[in-house]
């Protein structure tokens, strides 16, 4: 098979298309051909060097951890599906940034890690949604639920994570403030709901969004971290809530809890979509209610690159130079 390897950490160049080979699925995994694999800001993460990873990785390594195509082969004891489902995961059930390696034409995964794509919901569809959309989901049925009458503020709106958010967030009656790089990240951001644009790498966003709402939004929803999340504390009500779920732009230094007791007795969390999921069967209902999402027209996945799987740097180079919104994929 083909497939990306890394044999060492650095950037976009240390991405390599290679020949490897793969075993036959081992008992209880089924054997997939990739038809499309997601590209996440995690897999930047691990090429640079671990954010994420606890124990030191060993190469070479395949990249990746999120892909939807065909079952073409079951081991022993592989129960749940069958040859020709098509089918997607999200991880393979061990720590999510160490099991890597779904940036490659096939690859054998845990039976049980396995979800039947619906009807009608394409490989490409479920790849740019599920890991994106398991996280708006975890963030909004978990940490902060908006209701009508609420302000938020969603950093990076046009971001992958950041429309599925958007969308579902008026979706239940609140106004959303979206941040955004650039004047057509703007545009797409309002196309999916977003209120009010601001464009944060020209303008204090703290300033406009107290012109917006001047008593401060209901919730921060932040996946850019370290270049908005402290700033972001100003723009809070009180007793309002800050979510950073992402590192876009780096970690946010240790906050002090006594800042914000005097910001306005804020509260901080800090989600991580494997939570979500951990428990058996909780993958399957969080994408069910995803799909749904989808069906009803609440949620439109935007995918705005496809890429070859062999020009999977050029992919890393426009996510991490900001380039597009929505979600990026890779085509075996
Ligand atoms: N907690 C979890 O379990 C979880 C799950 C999924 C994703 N995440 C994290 O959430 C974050 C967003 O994910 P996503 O899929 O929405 O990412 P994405 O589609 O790649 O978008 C990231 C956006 O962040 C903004 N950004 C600001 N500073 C940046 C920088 N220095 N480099 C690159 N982008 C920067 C850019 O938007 P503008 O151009 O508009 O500024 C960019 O488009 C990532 O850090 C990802 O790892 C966390």
């Amino acid at each position: 098979m083909k497939a990306i390897r890394i044999h060492e950490n650095g950037g976009p160049e240390v991405l390599r298309y290679e020949d490897c080979e793969l075993p036959p699925p081992a008992a209880g995994e089924a054997r997939v051909r990739h038809t499309a694999i997601a590209i996440n800001f995690s897999d930047v993460n691990v090429r640079r060097g671990g954010f994420y990873i606890a124990n030191p990785q060993r190469y070479p390594l395949i990249l990746g951890n999120e892909a939807a195509g065909v079952v073409t082969a079951l081991g022993t004891g592989a129960t749940g599906v069958a040859a020709g489902d098509r089918v997607a995961y999200v991880g393979t059930g061990g720590p999510f940034y160490e099991a890597t390696g779904s940036y490659a034409d096939e690859r054998n995964v845990p039976a049980r890690c396995l979800l039947k794509l619906p009807e009608g919901s394409s490989e490409p569809l479920a790849a740019a949604l599920l890991l994106k959309g398991l996280t708006a989901a975890m963030v909004i049925n978990r940490v902060y639920t908006p209701k009508p009458g609420d302000t938020l503020l969603i950093h990076a709106a046009s971001s992958g994570v950041g429309l599925l958010l958007t969308q579902w967030s008026k979706h239940l009656g609140a106004t959303v403030i979206g941040t955004v790089g650039s004047p057509e990240k703007a545009r797409i951001a309002r196309a999916h709901g977003c209120d009010h644009t601001i464009l944060y790498r020209e303008t204090n966003f703290v300033e406009a969004v107290k012109k917006i709402v001047p008593r401060g939004v209901s919730a921060v929803f932040d996946g850019v971290g370290k270049d908005t999340f402290m700033a972001s504390i100003d723009c809070v009500r009180r007793f309002g809530m800050l979510v950073n779920y992402g590192n876009a732009s780096g970690h946010v230094p240790p906050v002090d809890l006594l800042l914000l007791a005097k910001k306005g007795s804020l509260s901080v969390s800090r989600p991580a979509f494997s939570t979500y999921i951990e428990e058996p069967g909780e993958f399957q209902s969080a994408s069910s209610e995803l799909f749904d999402l989808v069906r009803r027209g609440v949620l439109k996945v935007e995918i705005s690159r496809s890429y070859p799987l062999s020009d999977a740097a050029q992919a890393h180079r426009d996510l991490e130079s900001r380039k597009y919104a929505g979600s990026l994929i890779l085509v075996p």
